[in-house]
């Protein structure tokens, strides 16, 4: 009620500081990272590249740095024993992002960032090594295997997949996985990197800020709309039952997770790109229905409410064509968005204020205590 009169519930369209390393909604295709467009870098770079651009400094490698990047990422990726035996008795049912949540603020205990000067160290070696961390939980806690984390794959994407299926992957789900990480790594003052740099104005650790990030991507309305998508979709039988269901659903009133969006108001640039390695996966994996469906949803959504599906959407079936459990879809969100929260670590750590805004009272009038015996 009275937010709406301070510019909007929900802090919509308040300017909440500055940032360096993205647009949303202004130019291009409405997403840029360090002044390149997402549909330029999701084509012509790997995630590997996109980390580097944003959490160190805002260039993009030349081959050599990039290849001493990676390298680097490869040597970090092994789990501290006593964060093995955590993850081990996590149990099965435990939801993957409070496994994430607990096993990054875990690590802050083993490997404290000590002085601000370290935080570079400690960014790469939570790039690299959560990762590690879910996959070896996952096939713990619901297969009985430990895992060997330190595979010899070259990127994030491949390492992930890796450890999942236990064989080198496809190029073409290796080339998915970093289109899929490049579009997920940044998105300006989003609610969990909101946190993360909230966090950081107090002057906390690393470890302390990525957790706290961790816990807010949980939310369906923010990470949990790709594993929310899945779930819907594969309920349906074909695009026909998908538009009768979803027409009752925007009858109830109930909404439809994956699609529309807190500042894009017409398109996520996002979804344009994800959608087609979607349909590519889908010919790939000879599935035409899942893709059918999506495509489906999307129709009667735009037709009806003119609400458009958000990067979320298309992702869902992308990873399930690639084989990955519908529960570990959010993580590989959080794998991409930690470069993201870093680096506006690193850039509220660069000029900080400590972060409190007022608030407006809307609470009774001034008054004095009654005495607990006089009290109704
Ligand atoms: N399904 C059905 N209706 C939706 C909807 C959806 N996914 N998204 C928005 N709407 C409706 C809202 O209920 C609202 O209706 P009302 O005016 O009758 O109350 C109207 O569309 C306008 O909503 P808007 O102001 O654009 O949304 P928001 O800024 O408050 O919220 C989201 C943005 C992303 C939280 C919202 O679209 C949503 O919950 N989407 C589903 C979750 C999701 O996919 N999250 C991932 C975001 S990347």
């Amino acid at each position: 009620m009275t937010d709406k009169k301070l510019g909007g519930a929900g802090l919509r369209g308040q300017i909440a500081g500055q940032t360096a390393l993205c647009t949303v909604g202004k130019t291009g295709s409405g997403l840029t990272y360090c002044g390149y467009d997402i549909a330029d870098l999701a084509e012509n770079t790997v995630f590997e590249e996109v980390a580097y651009l944003i959490t160190k400094g805002g260039e993009l490698p030349n081959q050599s740095q990039l290849d001493e990047y990676s390298s680097k990422l490869k040597t970090l990726r092994g789990l501290p024993d006593a964060l093995k035996t955590v993850l081990e008795n996590i149990p099965a049912d435990a939801h993957p992002m409070d496994v994430m949540r607990t096993g990054c603020s875990f690590l802050g205990n083993l490997e404290t960032e000590k002085d601000f000067f370290e935080q570079d160290h400690h960014i790469d070696r939570l790039l690299a090594v959560l990762p590690s961390m879910i996959c070896y939980w996952y096939k713990y806690s619901h297969e009985s295997v430990k895992i060997e984390t330190e595979t010899d794959d070259d990127s994030i994407g491949a390492h992930f997949l890796h450890m999942l299926s236990g064989e080198k992957p496809a190029e073409l789900f290796e080339k998915v996985m970093h289109v899929s990480l490049v579009l997920y790594a940044e998105h300006e003052f989003n609610a969990s990197t909101f946190t993360a740099r909230v966090c950081a104005s107090t002057l906390s650790d690393i470890h302390s800020c990525i957790s706290g990030a961790i816990g807010t991507l949980r939310g369906p309305l923010h990470g949990g709309a790709n594993e929310a998508a899945m779930a819907l979709i594969e309920k349906f039988n074909g695009p026909d039952h998908a538009e009768e269901e979803v027409l009752g659903m925007l009858g109830r009133k109930e909404k439809i997770m994956g699609f529309g969006h807190a500042v894009y108001r017409e398109s996520d640039p996002r979804n344009v790109i994800i959608k087609k390695w979607s349909k590519q996966l889908s010919d790939f994996v000879e599935d035409q229905k899942l893709y059918a469906i999506s495509e489906r949803c999307e129709e009667v959504m735009w037709r009806e409410k003119k609400l458009f599906c958000n990067a979320d959407f298309f992702h869902a079936s992308t990873y399930h064509f690639m084989g990955i459990p519908t529960k570990l879809f959010t993580p590989i969100f959080v794998m991409s968005r930690l470069t993201g929260w870093a680096a506006h670590v690193k850039e509220q750590r660069g000029n900080n204020r400590i972060i409190r805004p007022s608030a407006e009272y809307a609470g009774p009038d001034a008054r004095t205590v009654v005495p607990i015996q006089e009290r109704s």
